[in-house]
């Protein structure tokens, strides 16, 4: 019988540093009422210089080993667009600090749907035999890309990890991530954008060059991501045998809180059906599910049992969706 991919540990890694909205609006033209309505962000955490990605991406990981409560993996993959360095890719210095040297470890550049990306990589290499044990990494450091002076990208994103461990198992157990789904349309892929610093538009030599800064079309993503997030979810939904009334959890990408709110509304679920943790976090991008799946299990939203939606959207764009039941597991925060 072929083995059917299963979470069974998650961990999470936080910088300490919280900035709120009025740190922002101290010195950007915004206010905590701007930010709270439009995106439903109250604070963020970001890292202090000399602290990289990389990181976080560790300690996140140590914490969902231990979740898993054994510490062998046969494969990791890392879901992030700020690495610590252009090359080389930042999981196999994850993987060699967590005592995986010879482990074969890669990044995954979905942007905010790279924890999807990762999940759907790990299912894959469980359902075909190749790996037993997948360490699933999602973890980003966008106050390293965006714009100090930019109201606009610094009032969402926050930094910050999230990691799981998938283990080959069976379909009825809980933790059983069954369909999964992904997307992408690259005629979007202006509209999340760091123009500079890759092969198209190297760096010069220097210090700060124009186009070296996240932007992003706000409108135009919000739109699509309420969308693609929607569509991919009721898919799997669809996929997985669920009617509506079976789920009992949403865990959307983390990007505004009125996104999730609406992807929500065209699924028939209700609010509180929706993990967030946006207020708290902000848009930790491709950190943002594990981090909020982590907060639901603590709060017991999520509980042995529950049926639950990843979906999420992203630079590219890119998109993709998962179904899956909790495992009883305790995550870990390092
Ligand atoms: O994670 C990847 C996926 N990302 C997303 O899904 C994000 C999707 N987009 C969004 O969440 C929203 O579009 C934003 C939160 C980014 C922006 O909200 P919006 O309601 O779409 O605002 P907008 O971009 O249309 O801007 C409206 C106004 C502009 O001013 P003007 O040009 O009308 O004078 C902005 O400059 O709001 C201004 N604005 C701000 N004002 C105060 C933008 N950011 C801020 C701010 N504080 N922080």
């Amino acid at each position: 019988m072929q083995p059917a991919p299963v979470l069974c540990g998650i961990g999470t890694s936080l910088p300490d540093r919280v900035v709120t909205n009025d740190d922002l609006a101290a010195r950007l033209d915004t206010s905590d009422e701007w930010i709270r309505t439009r995106t439903g962000i109250r604070e963020r955490r970001t890292v202090d210089p000399g602290t990289a990605t990389g990181d976080l991406a560790h300690a996140a990981a140590q914490g969902a080993l231990k979740s898993a409560g054994s510490a062998a993996v046969d494969l990791v993959i890392l879901a992030t667009t700020t690495p610590d360095h252009p090359c080389p890719a930042t999981a196999p210095h994850v993987a060699q600090r967590l005592g995986l040297t010879g482990v074969p470890a890669w990044d995954l550049a979905a942007v905010c749907s790279g924890f999807v990306y990762a999940l759907a990589c790990a299912s894959s290499f469980v359902r075909s035999g190749s790996a037993a044990r997948v360490l699933v990494i999602g973890a980003d450091t966008y106050s390293t890309i965006t714009d100090p002076d930019d109201r606009s990208t610094r009032a969402i994103f926050g930094d910050g990890a999230g990691a799981v461990v998938v283990r080959a198992g069976t379909a009825d157990e809980d933790g059983a991530i069954g369909p999964v789904t992904l997307g992408s349309d690259g005629s979007l892929k202006d509209a999340i954008l760091v123009d500079a610093g890759g092969s198209r538009r190297p760096l010069p030599d220097g210090l700060a060059q124009d186009g070296r800064y996240f932007t992003m079309q706000g409108k135009t993503v919000f739109r699509h991501a309420v969308e693609r997030m929607s569509q991919s979810a009721e898919k799997v939904r669809t996929e997985a045998g669920w009617s509506t009334g079976d789920v009992d959890c949403l865990v959307a990408h983390q990007a505004n809180a009125r996104i999730i709110d609406a992807v929500a509304a065209q699924m028939g679920l209700a609010p509180e059906q929706c993990a967030l943790s946006i207020e708290r976090l902000g848009n930790t991008a491709a950190a943002s599910i594990p981090l909020a799946m982590a907060e639901a299990a603590r709060s017991g939203q999520l509980r042995a049992g529950s049926r639950v939606l990843l979906t999420a959207f992203g630079g590219g764009a890119t998109w993709g969706a998962a179904a899956l039941t909790w495992p009883d597991v305790t995550p870990v925060s390092i």
